[in-house]
């Protein structure tokens, strides 16, 4: 069993389809969401939107979504994808952002959480998710369950994927269970070139979940094994966090 981390920015503008198709599940995670806090007509923060695959989805089921992301190469993608769809676009670090309004719904789709590398570049992106909350709004974070980075005991594991007819990208992934941190290799191939790019992501347990949010202001309310909303157990594959506003 292969973990999959979409965390690069290269891998958006590689391979658009891949993402869509494989590595960042988009409706499902929108399905999820709705299961929770009903999308139709809400507004949506979608923070380290990439090319969109999550933000689309969530305007697809009805919500008004502004997208943040730091990759202008990514956002271009995304803008070149949105067509018609309530998606407006910020480039900005979503750490520090500090946008003029609250929305009912926040969203941190596929680890991006995990992007935020140390305990305190978490508690600041919980912070900046705070602050753009409403006091009834909810928050969603999209995450790998942590046991799936362990499952291979610390070896490298490595799977390959067809990018259209001319390429392919094989993902190569190491964890490290002492710092918490996920290495990624990606190598892209076509018959004349060979390019590749990597990403360390730093994984929390639900346990430094429930800390990390308390500081920032928040409480976890609802925890998900599943896109389908299955109850949360030692073997789930995802860990699906639903924080609310913590009550003073
Ligand atoms: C794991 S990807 C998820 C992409 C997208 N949400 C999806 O579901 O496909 C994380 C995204 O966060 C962006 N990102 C990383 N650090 C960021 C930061 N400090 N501020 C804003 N975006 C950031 C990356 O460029 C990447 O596009």
């Amino acid at each position: 069993m292969h973990t999959l981390f979409a965390a690069v920015t290269g891998i958006y503008e590689w391979a658009p389809n891949l993402v869509s198709s494989r590595l960042s599940p988009g409706g499902a995670l929108a399905a999820w969401v709705d299961t929770h806090r009903s999308l139709s007509g809400r507004t949506v923060l979608d923070l380290g939107a990439g090319t969109g695959v999550s933000a689309l989805a969530l305007a697809d089921a009805g919500a008004q979504v502004v997208a943040v992301g730091a990759s202008r190469p990514s956002l271009d993608v995304l803008e070149s994808r949105r067509g018609d769809r309530k998606v407006d676009v910020v480039e900005a670090d979503f750490r520090d952002l500090r946008l003029d309004a609250t929305f009912d719904i926040v969203t941190l789709s596929r680890n991006t959480f995990f992007l935020a590398q140390s305990q305190d570049e978490k508690i600041e992106l919980l912070r900046s998710v705070a602050r753009h909350l409403k006091p009834s709004g909810g928050a969603f974070l999209d995450c790998t369950d942590p046991a799936e980075f362990l499952r291979t005991g610390g070896d490298a594991t490595s799977v390959t994927y067809p990018l259209g007819r001319e390429r392919m990208v094989t993902i190569t992934q190491t964890s490290d269970r002492a710092t918490q941190a996920v290495m990624s290799i990606f190598l892209v191939q076509s018959a004349t070139e060979l390019t590749a790019f990597h990403e360390t992501a730093t994984w929390a347990t639900l346990a430094e979940i429930r800390l990390l949010t308390r500081m920032a202001g928040l409480a976890v309310t609802a925890v998900n094994g599943s896109y389908a909303g299955e109850e949360y157990r030692s073997r789930s594959r995802e860990m699906l966090v639903v924080l609310e506003r913590k009550c003073p």
